[in-house]
């Protein structure tokens, strides 16, 4: 077959069939894809993150695509996280019906060999390292993977990252070539940002995003901790499409290269522009962790609510893996009356459609509540949230 890449005789041989249909499909996928961007080769790939996991967002007939496809992933391949909690799903109050459907959509998965770990935040579950090539899907995990760990990743579509898991290869293109991974503007921060939380990176990037829209943005005059990137990042790719982005003297990029950002737009972002992301408007629930919590979020959560009591449904997402092994810090927070729940979140999870308004410490929450669950959303500060559900 001739492609317009190059392909090492294996994949000739995966193509011509010779390893099963749906081995075959895979590759055509991959180098349909990267004859579309010109990639000239497969790069080989660490690991994976498949999206299109939550039955919400899939439906029956992604259901359907999935149940035909026969052959098992080559890389460690994680879930994005679906509609429910795997195993504390009747407490979360999901119905019957939709649970059926989403651990169908789960066992098609695990059929496929992907690890069941259904989370934004693979990073704290295995180790990704400098200039790792990943096909990874979730906007989040992408742009944290790219500017926080210096991992190359584009973000792949669910079929994608399905297709480069079973092939264990992706197309090298866009940012997994170093000349693609260059600021393309500046940002420059005008407030004291030395006190703040990841809430208040969260609001830069919704506003951020806006602003920067898929260029790659480099950040001046802010100094945040990983926490507060993964806040960042998470919020840009939601109200922009940024995959990568640089803050100075603290992404591995911005440390190891010189940038000449001299013919660059340069936008400065001043402190009002954030502030008045943060309403009052009351709220019906409070959900935090999107991305899925850190271990060090859980342990401040659990400071937090020592000793109070929850008035209002709290909400917390982490990974499984996470959970398991911060138990004690996971007790102490449960014991307020605040669920913490794996393996989904609240933008994916059905059950938060009943809720009005909802308050988050997100960016990305703050722009994907509305539009994926029909409420109104509020950002506030992970003291704030602890505050407003248990006064
Ligand atoms: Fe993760 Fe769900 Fe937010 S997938 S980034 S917690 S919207």
């Amino acid at each position: 077959m001739v492609t317009g890449m190059q392909l090492d005789p294996d994949d000739e041989r995966i193509l011509a069939g010779e390893q099963g249909e749906t081995r075959q499909k895979m590759l055509e996928l991959l180098v349909a894809l990267g004859k579309v961007f010109g990639a000239e080769r497969l790069v080989p790939i660490k690991s994976a993150q498949v999206s299109g996991a939550s039955y919400k967002t899939i439906g029956k007939y992604g259901l359907d695509w999935l149940a035909s496809l026969d052959a098992k992933a080559v890389v460690p391949a994680v879930l994005n996280p679906i509609g429910m909690p795997r195993t504390r799903w009747q407490e979360m109050g999901i119905e019957p019906d939709f649970a059926e459907k989403q651990q169908a959509v789960v066992a098609a998965y695990e059929r496929l060999g992907v690890r069941l770990d259904c989370t934004c935040t693979p990073y704290y579950l295995y180790e990704t390292r400098y200039g790792d090539h990943l096909a990874w899907s979730e906007s989040s995990a992408v742009s944290y993977a790219n500017s926080v760990l210096g991992a190359r990743t584009n973000r792949e579509g669910g079929p994608s990252a399905l297709a480069a898991a079973i092939i264990g290869k992706t197309p090298c293109y866009g940012l997994h070539l170093e000349k693609n991974r260059v600021p393309q503007m500046v940002i420059d921060v005008h407030a004291d940002t030395s006190r703040w939380g990841v809430a208040d990176y969260g609001a830069l990037g919704y506003h951020a995003g806006k602003l920067v829209g898929n260029r790659i943005p480099y950040f001046r005059g802010i100094r945040p901790g990983p926490d507060q990137l993964k806040a960042i990042g998470a919020a840009m790719a939601a109200t922009g499409a940024v995959a990568l982005y640089h803050v100075e003297g603290v992404t591995p990029e911005s440390q190891k290269n010189r940038y000449d950002l001299s013919d660059i737009e340069a936008i400065a972002v001043e402190r009002t522009e954030i502030s008045r992301l943060f309403s009052q408007i009351p709220v019906d629930a409070v959900a935090v962790g999107c991305p899925h919590c850190s271990p060090a979020e859980l342990g401040e959560i659990a400071r937090l609510l020592t000793g109070k009591v929850v008035t209002k449904p709290l909400y917390i997402f982490a990974a499984q893996g996470v959970i398991d092994r911060n138990t004690k810090i996971v007790d102490s927070i449960e014991k307020s009356g605040a669920r913490v729940f794996a393996d989904t979140c609240m933008v994916v999870s059905p059950v938060m459609e009943q809720y009005a308004s909802i308050m988050v410490n997100s960016g990305k929450a703050l722009a994907y509540v509305p539009n994926m669950c029909g409420g109104q959303a509020r950002i506030g500060t992970i003291e704030d949230c602890v505050n407003v559900a248990t006064e």
